[in-house]
């Protein structure tokens, strides 16, 4: 087991946060409290399970055919995208959505928090110094921060890439702030004024809402659930699922599983990009519940 060749034991809390060596090598901490269950892997910070005690489906969606392999990103779970989203803009040879989740992050801490498990990793890479803190409780919340170490203004895209776990991507509608935001289609590159309407699913679809979404819902009438998602510090709201075609290009996931998931990512992303001043510290922030 690894932690940048230390070991993460020293961060466990008794029956509530364990650590695991996966077979892949990778380590991974499990969660468990009264309150719900959950699962991340210290490389990418990468949150892969939530899963409140009321709750009989998995609020995060995982891929049965997600690769686990050092240096390489997970099909699920939250991964970070950062510093660009999607391709480099000006070298393809980079990986895609940044370095950060596929990079190996430290952790910092661990604690209990009220009824909650709290984790903070952090992670430095010039010009910047990335905190990352988790909270496991009867909601998910996430805030992730970034630092600019260095002398001169730095700019940067992010995404809190969240994987939702859904009954059947006929049976969701999403609801909230989207509704009033214009959105860029990835897939034509058009742009579109607000539609005022709820998000459903029949095709393809990876669209950037601009503006603040801070009131999210994804409705599950399959499920009966709504799931809550709130954020904080965030211009950009990136909604996707890869539909059959793209499902099948996909490696590591399976070709029925666009059925079982959507993303709704947190961010700040194309021309909500965030610049910060030497010194400065930007924080994106998310709460995630069901009821
Ligand atoms: C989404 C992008 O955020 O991530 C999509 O909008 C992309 O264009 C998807 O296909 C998955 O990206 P990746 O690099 O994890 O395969």
């Amino acid at each position: 087991m690894t932690n940048d060749g230390q070991s993460a034991h020293r961060f466990s809390i008794g029956e509530n946060l364990r650590f695991r060596e996966h077979p892949s090598g990778l380590t991974v901490g499990q969660v468990a409290t009264e309150h719900c269950v959950g699962e991340f892997f210290v490389q990418g910070a990468h949150v892969t399970r939530y899963q409140p005690k009321y709750e009989s489906h998995p609020i995060l969606f995982l891929s049965e055919e997600s690769q686990f392999e050092p240096g390489k990103p997970i099909r699920g779970g939250i991964p970070i995208c950062f510093p660009w989203f999607s391709a480099h803009p000006s070298d393809p040879s980079l990986p895609a959505h940044g370095w950060a989740r596929i990079s190996s992050w430290e952790l910092v801490s661990s604690q209990r928090v009220e009824d909650d498990i709290q984790i903070e990793f952090q992670f430095f890479h010039e010009p910047f110094e990335l905190g990352y803190i988790v909270r496991f409780g009867k909601m998910f919340r996430a805030g992730f921060s970034v630092t600019n170490t260095s002398a001169k203004l730095q700019s940067f895209e992010l995404a809190l890439h969240t994987y939702f776990q859904i009954s059947d991507i006929a049976s969701v509608r999403i609801e909230g702030d989207l509704r009033s935001c214009p959105f860029l289609d990835q897939l034509t590159a058009n742009e579109f004024q607000p539609e005022y309407k709820a998000i459903t699913f029949e095709k393809e679809t990876d669209r950037i809402y601009e503006g603040k979404a801070s009131e999210i819902r994804l409705i599950d009438s399959g499920w009966k659930r709504t799931i809550h998602i709130n954020s904080e510090g965030s211009e950009s709201t990136i909604v996707w699922n890869p539909w059959i075609e793209k499902s099948k290009r996909m490696k590591d996931f399976g070709d029925e599983e666009y059925l079982k998931m959507c993303c709704i990512e947190t961010g700040n992303v194309r021309r909500r990009a965030v610049a910060i001043a030497p010194g400065e510290t930007h924080t994106t922030s998310l709460k995630i519940r069901s009821y």
